[in-house]
């Protein structure tokens, strides 16, 4: 995270005594990315974060979660649409696509997720329909459409969704940041960056919970297990520092617009490591007096796109079948474009005084391949692949 957030009550000075109404102290913690060398907060108890009292295996789920290679080798249209909701919005997630960097799922729920904190990396959720409470040790965040939540490494928390809730899970095997080119050498987002930090939503105040031997589902790269803590993991009085989860909503994406097509960098949001997370937004198309104002044919050699279609008209995906819900792939090896017509029509669209897109989109480029997982295939479209050729 940029930037320093004090939330509840904190001591002075850190690692001094902080001690509790009844005189007994509050059991300060660290949260450190990188081993004392990078991001971290201090998080002040009223329980020792220590206390466990059981830890039980947790056996995952025996199907869904295998992937396999993208062969043979295609472009790629899943209709999540098409996909029924299971369990909440962690147990719940259906994995779409994966590499040793990133996991890629969907998950529709109405129930509350168990707590949960994934140690194998930051998570960033897009909620793409409906409210969500993102409860945590640092606090609350609450989430609606077009919200990303960034979640750190090891955040204890859980999801209580109000109503219905669509998301995408985009799961790092590191950290999730903003573009490093966006921020400063002290870490502040700089005037060109296409959002600040006053689009950056924390916890604002601390949430406390009373309870005795609560279960928190631990995922590691070694499985899952479930550790019971003595007491409720929600006890935490005050905390302060540069590491916390936080919300940053689609529509406070600035777009970068030029004169002729800009290419997706423009769009980036955040990055993760073997990954880059953009924001396709409505913005004014460019504006040359014969700019063709979508992409041009291209073949990132090095990068699977995965592109999440969650709102407006995309101009540039016309006849292709592709929806609101839907995520094409477009992996290495594949050079891809607008489908046949899409260029004249946008074209005779600004003749006609066009001037803005409406498209809203998210999209994974990863720069390694992409395996794909049982949940995409059971919902592909077969034809698409071939929709250029039409
Ligand atoms: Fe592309």
């Amino acid at each position: 995270m940029p930037y320093y957030r004090v939330v509840g009550e904190v001591p002075r000075k850190r690692h001094t005594q902080f001690r509790r109404p009844d005189g007994g102290l509050y059991a300060e913690e660290l949260m450190g990315e990188e081993g004392f060398s990078s991001d971290s907060s201090l998080l002040y108890h009223r329980y020792l974060p220590t206390a466990i009292i059981k830890a039980e295996a947790v056996t995952p789920p025996a199907s869904g979660t295998r992937l396999e290679p993208n062969l043979p080798l295609s472009p790629r249209h899943f209709r999540t649409q098409e996909l029924a909701g299971a369990g909440d919005l962690v147990n719940g997630r259906i994995l779409l696509a994966g590499n040793g960097d990133v996991r890629l799922s969907y998950a529709t729920s109405d129930r509350p997720s168990e707590l949960y904190r994934n140690s194998m990396g930051d998570e960033c959720v897009y909620v793409q329909r409906g409210s969500v409470r993102f409860e945590s040790t640092y606090g609350v965040i609450e989430a609606g459409e077009g919200d990303y939540v960034v979640v750190p490494t090891g955040t204890i928390h859980r999801w209580v969704p109000d109503g219905q809730v669509n998301v995408l899970a985009i799961e790092a095997s590191g950290h999730i940041r903003p573009p490093k080119r966006y921020l400063s050498q002290y870490g502040q987002l700089l005037e060109h960056a296409p959002y600040c930090e006053r689009d950056l939503r924390g916890p604002s105040q601390t949430l406390l919970v009373e309870g005795e031997e609560v279960p928190v589902l631990v995922r590691t790269r070694g499985g899952l297990t479930r550790l019971v803590y003595r007491n409720h993991p929600f006890d935490v009085v005050g905390w302060d520092g540069y590491l916390y989860p936080y919300a940053f909503n689609i529509n406070d994406f600035e777009p970068i617009v030029k004169k002729t097509h800009a290419p997706p960098p423009v769009h980036q949001t955040f990055e993760g490591p073997g990954f880059v997370v953009c924001s396709f937004c409505p913005r004014p198309l460019d504006y040359h007096p014969e700019a063709i104002p979508i992409p041009y044919n291209h073949h990132n050699v090095d990068s699977d796109e995965f592109m999440f279609y969650v709102g407006g008209d995309y101009t540039a995906r016309q006849g292709s079948g592709i929806d609101v819900g839907s995520v094409s792939l477009h992996p290495a090896g594949f050079t891809h474009g607008p489908q046949p017509g899409a260029v004249e029509a946008v074209i005779d669209a600004v003749s006609r005084g066009v001037t803005t897109t409406s498209e809203m989109a998210v999209m994974v480029d990863t720069f390694r391949p992409l395996d794909l997982a049982p949940g995409a295939l059971s919902c592909e479209d077969p034809g698409y692949a071939w929709t250029w050729a039409r």
